[in-house]
């Protein structure tokens, strides 16, 4: 029978406590804007601190991803005879180089200072979801993700009434476009008091992935009031942005003296910095495939530890 010997008893107590205290890196702050209005801002900052525990800073890396895969930027803190000051500088890749500003520091600590993004000029190009992550030296890692929208609330929103003949009577088409929106708009002509079923037409250019729409309605006077307000709502739904624009039509008089009487309304519904939303952090080794570096590190030392007091 087996009888419990102490060694064994040790051992257990020997592992648990380095199990306890394996040091793992924490993000403590991940701040991505959400949303960023295109042309408005001369750059944003993406930032990513975080805690290195008792792991030692050299060697840490820090990778930033937009969308999991494509990689924006990385700074491995590793010495480097060939640089300046004998330390790796960060590097960005296409197509984020022509935005990231690599002369910028987050800190002065030396363990901290290249961890963040500044983006020059952003874009709509530049939207997705960002995820930083960090690999400390003992194989573990953390990994936190936000997203950030960057907004285009585009140019000639308008909404124009054209006298027309309908079917063979008096009536107008109201034709509703704006254009260099992002990300995808949408846009509805309404008419007080009528129902109206509309399907926008959406262009995307695939220069700058700025979309256009429009919209257009046939009314007949004789199906109208005396006087209607007619209007327009264009919205950007991921954007939080709503814009529109209203006018009086008055059925049978020409439509000249109307343009008087036109008004525009513009509303704005975006929440400035809506930081309520969790952080998506994941600490700590990553599949359960494969044993980390630092738990494998671990695991040799407790071996070590263990098989001399055999
Ligand atoms: C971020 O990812 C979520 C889930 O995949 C997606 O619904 C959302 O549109 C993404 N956000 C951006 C800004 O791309
Ligand atoms: C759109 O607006 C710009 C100025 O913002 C103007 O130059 C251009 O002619 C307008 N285009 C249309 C189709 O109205
Ligand atoms: C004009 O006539 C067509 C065909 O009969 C019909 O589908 C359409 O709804 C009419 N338009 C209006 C504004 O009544
Ligand atoms: C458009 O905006 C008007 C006025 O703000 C509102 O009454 C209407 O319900 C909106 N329609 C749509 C389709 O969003």
């Amino acid at each position: 029978m087996w009888k419990l010997d102490w060694r064994i008893v040790l051992c257990v107590i020997l592992v648990a406590s380095q199990v306890k205290d394996a040091s793992q890196v924490k993000i403590t702050r991940h701040t991505v804007p959400d949303f960023v209005e295109s042309g408005k801002e001369d750059f944003v900052i993406l930032d990513c601190d975080y805690d290195l525990e008792k792991t030692p800073s050299e060697g840490l890396v820090v990778k930033w991803f937009r969308n999991e895969v494509e990689l924006v930027y990385q700074w491995i803190n590793a010495r480097d005879e060939k640089d300046t000051d004998g330390w790796k500088k960060p590097q960005s890749v296409p197509p984020f180089d022509k935005y990231v500003d690599l002369r910028y520091k987050a800190s002065e600590d030396k363990s901290k200072m290249w961890r963040a993004i500044k983006l020059r000029n952003p874009t709509p190009e530049l939207t997705g979801n960002y995820t930083c992550t960090v690999f400390g030296v003992a194989g573990n890692e953390a990994t936190s993700k936000k997203p950030m929208v960057v907004y285009s609330t585009g140019k000639n929103f308008s909404l124009i009434q054209s006298k027309k003949s309908v079917n063979g009577t008096e009536g107008v088409e109201l034709t509703c476009f704006a254009e260099d929106l992002y990300p995808r708009p949408n846009l509805q002509i309404y008419v007080e008091g009528v129902e109206q079923i509309q399907r926008p037409e959406v262009t995307q250019s695939v220069d700058n992935m700025l979309y256009a729409i429009s919209s257009r309605i046939l009314l007949k006077d004789k199906d109208l009031p005396e006087e209607v307000t007619v209007g327009c709502n264009l919205t950007i739904p991921e954007a939080r942005y709503s814009v529109s624009d209203d006018s009086v039509y008055y059925p049978g008089s020409p439509i000249t003296t109307t343009t008087a009487t036109t008004t525009l309304q513009r509303k704005m519904d975006i929440q400035a910095s809506d930081n309520s939303q969790p952080d998506t952090v994941i600490g700590g080794g990553n599949a359960v495939s494969s044993i980390p570096n630092g738990l494998m590190i671990l695991l040799v030392n407790t071996l070590v530890v263990c098989s001399s007091i055999f």
